[in-house]
């Protein structure tokens, strides 16, 4: 406890996802319980920091939020301090500055000496500046899509593979009783864990991932061949960042003040015109959208939240310094903060669970189907 920190920042920064609120509780009673901390929540993620909205949590804060979805802190992913979008040109376009140093003022104001930053690649990104004034951070990572380098398994994905099956499975009956190809986008950024887990869950007879650019032509025959051998529907899981082999993804919207600042989305709604028209089959489209982050975590992702939690506050209790806490086989571990900035944790072609979806009939909309 020599270099420990008496006081320490947590805030929850990017989009939320099931299970933050097991970190906040497990960093918040293993402070306070086992090492005599004091614990201070800044609102909103690192917009909190830069507004200097923060207030103390105490156990009786963190009582009873086990089992809720989001963040009792708040969220932002539009709020990257080195690169802050504090107002409007008079074209309309944001104009950016680096408020780091106002946030380390309201640090030394508080005198809170490390953070706990519980966030995906875009907030450990925005952390690095402030390891380098020499603040102690130690990341912690969240994202429902799985996809973060460094972590064999981020919280929330879990929640978010159940949810997306639940949803899959409800429209599986109504596919069947109506006789349509049913196309369902899932989240997932450029990774397509969520499609890949969900789809192979709920028996979808196509899954499409970012990984494998997909061939129309192959899905086409794949769904009409059900339909002669009496399969008069078919359920499609795709993923938003999808994109046929000779095309491109389909961006939503891009937002230039957050950290990443492409929102994918719409390639289920093209893939499902380009069925019905070279097919002639009905064909309707689903997209699961935010549903996916939301909802109680599961079982599996609370006890994950936890564990990232207890080994954040046993890090910082060890005198660890700038630290990100990872599952690795199996194992609650820690590597080097700066190793989740690059690159993203794609589903590699080899993935076993891609041969045995394949082994069962599952189209992945590619010639080896
Ligand atoms: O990273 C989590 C995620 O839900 C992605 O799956 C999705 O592409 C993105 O965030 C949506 O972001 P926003 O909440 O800004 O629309």
């Amino acid at each position: 406890m020599t270099n420990a920190p008496r006081r320490i920042g947590v805030l929850t920064g990017g989009g939320d996802c099931p299970g933050l609120n097991a970190v906040i509780r497990a960093v918040t009673k293993t402070a306070i319980f086992d090492y005599g901390m004091e614990v201070i929540g800044i609102e909103d993620g690192y917009r909190g920091l830069i507004e200097n909205r923060m207030h103390p949590l105490t156990s009786l804060d963190v009582s009873n939020i086990l089992t809720r979805g989001g963040t009792i802190l708040g969220t932002c992913n539009r709020s990257n301090p080195s690169h802050f979008a504090t107002g409007l040109d008079d074209n309309g376009q944001p104009v950016f500055a680096d408020v780091t140093e106002q946030c380390i003022r309201h640090l030394r104001e508080r005198q809170i000496d490390a953070l706990v930053v519980i966030g995906g690649d875009g907030t450990m990104a925005c952390t690095r500046p402030f390891a380098e004034r020499g603040i102690n951070c130690i990341g912690v990572p969240k994202t429902i899509d799985n996809d973060l380098p460094g972590t064999d398994l981020t919280f929330g994905f879990t929640t978010a593979v159940d949810t997306a099956t639940d949803a899959l499975d409800r429209i599986h009956s109504t596919a069947a009783s109506h006789h349509r190809v049913m196309v369902v986008e899932v989240m997932g950024r450029n990774a397509g864990w969520i499609a890949l887990h969900a789809g192979v869950a709920s028996g979808s007879d196509v899954i499409l991932v970012p990984e494998i650019p997909y061939d129309l032509r192959c899905i086409c025959e794949f769904v009409e061949d059900r339909s002669r051998h009496g399969k008069r529907f078919s359920i499609v899981c795709i993923s938003e960042g999808a994109r046929p082999a000779t095309g491109e993804q389909v961006v939503a919207r891009i937002d230039p003040t957050s950290p990443d600042p492409v929102r994918l989305g719409g390639i289920g709604e093209k893939l499902a015109d380009d069925i019905a028209a070279t097919t002639g089959l009905e064909t309707r489209t689903t997209v699961l959208g935010h549903v996916q982050r939301g909802g109680s975590p599961v079982p599996s992702d609370r006890v994950l939240g936890t564990r990232f939690g207890h080994h954040a506050l046993e890090l910082l209790a060890a005198g660890e310094r700038n630290r990100l806490v990872v599952q690795r086989d199996g194992e609650i571990t820690d590597i080097d903060l700066g190793s989740m900035e690059t690159g993203q944790r794609l589903v590699p072609l080899d993935d076993p669970l891609i041969a045995a979806a394949r082994a069962v009939g599952t189209c992945f909309g590619d010639t080896s189907a």
